[in-house]
């Protein structure tokens, strides 16, 4: 079932055709005229979870567990070897109930090697015992515990009690020896659920927010006798969750912007409202299976070559001087953050 339901995800993911809005296009980056370096020196690095990485975009979760995912997992690991970024592998719940869908992970780890960053993911729901489980699996640098409530819900098979998460993601961040990272998957965290998780000690909430990979239609499409298609617009669109966290943002809370980055221009934005990276699943698995992956390295290089236009248009020789950048923002985006009572 588990297995059937991973392969429906891609496939159901690749025929949504429903376009949210994560409302990057409600912010606004002044253009800069007389940059005063050369592009050759402008410096993308940067130094994410104690490893030095190329560029502030990771590859989230998506997939693993069958030997279609395999293929995927594959390629991921090696565009994230070859471009030096992080990736998070799909959940984990299927390996650790059954160890003939261990490898369909572990090979991540074998492709990306000892130097490369690889993060684990579990659901809310496990505890400490299947943290460590999913952590070993793959030598993960962290691990990653994804809240989706949403997506449950609408599942027929999906969990329908959510009481247990607080303890187990207490228990987790102090009985593991890792980074923890808690995520949505495209619903975006609201500033209670930021504090909340701040305060049961998580460190790096990844905000997934509303506006790309659509997880109610995800769902939709494998019960067409059955419509929601009113909840379509249901969600946190990501560039408010970052307003939102970046108004509380302490100095030990690392963010990661992510839900609906399609390209260099959102990268730029998210990274100048507070994420100290970005992170993308749906677009780049669209250009991995349209076109192999050759064509996803395309895409990521295109992506990486354009960021540096923006960045030398707004005068960023580095990262850092992006998250320095002034920004206004306007529209839907502006009456949703100054209108919260
Ligand atoms: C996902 N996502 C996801 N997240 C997670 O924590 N565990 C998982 O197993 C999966 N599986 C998965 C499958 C597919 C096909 C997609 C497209 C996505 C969610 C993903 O990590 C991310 O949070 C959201 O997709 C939002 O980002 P994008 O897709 O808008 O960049």
């Amino acid at each position: 079932m588990r297995k059937y339901r991973k392969q429906e995800h891609i496939e159901n993911y690749l025929r949504a055709t429903y376009q949210g809005d994560p409302l990057f296009k409600d912010v606004f980056i002044e253009h800069y005229s007389m940059p005063d370096f050369a592009y050759d020196d402008i410096d993308t690095g940067m130094t994410f979870m104690g490893k030095d990485i190329a560029f502030p975009l990771m590859i989230n979760a998506i997939t693993g567990g069958t030997d279609f995912a395999e293929t995927i997992n594959r390629n991921l690991a090696q565009l994230a070897k070859d471009f030096k970024i992080p990736m998070a592998v799909g959940s984990q719940t299927i390996a650790i109930e059954d160890d003939d869908a261990i490898e369909s992970f572990a090979v991540v780890r074998e492709i990306i090697g000892p130097q490369g960053l690889v993060f684990a993911n579990i659901n809310g729901l496990l505890g400490l015992e299947e943290a460590k489980k999913a952590v070993d699996m793959i030598g993960a640098d962290a691990l990653q515990i994804h809240l989706n409530p949403g997506q449950e819900l609408i599942m027929e098979e999906g969990d329908r009690d959510f009481r247990s998460i607080r303890k187990n993601i207490r228990d987790i961040v102090q009985g593991l020896d890792l980074p923890v990272i808690v995520k949505e998957v495209g619903f975006g965290m609201s500033p209670k659920v930021i504090q909340d998780l701040y305060d049961l000690g998580v460190r790096t909430i990844d905000l997934a927010g509303f506006g790309g990979t659509n997880f109610f239609e995800v769902e939709n499409l494998r019960y067409p006798e059955e419509d929601f298609s009113e909840l379509f617009n249901w969600g946190n669109p990501t560039a408010l969750c970052l307003l939102w966290a970046r108004e509380m943002k302490k100095d030990d809370l690392t963010l990661v912007g992510s839900g609906g980055i399609r390209g260099a221009e959102d990268c730029l934005k998210a990274l100048a409202l507070g994420a100290d990276i970005c992170a993308m699943s749906g677009e780049l698995l669209n250009y991995l299976i349209h076109g192999g992956y050759d064509y996803a390295a395309e895409f990521l290089s295109q992506l990486m070559h354009k960021m540096k236009i923006l960045m030398m248009l707004t005068n960023c020789k580095k990262i850092q001087d992006i998250h320095d950048l002034s920004f206004s923002i306007k529209g839907d985006l502006k009456d949703l953050y100054e209108g919260r009572q």
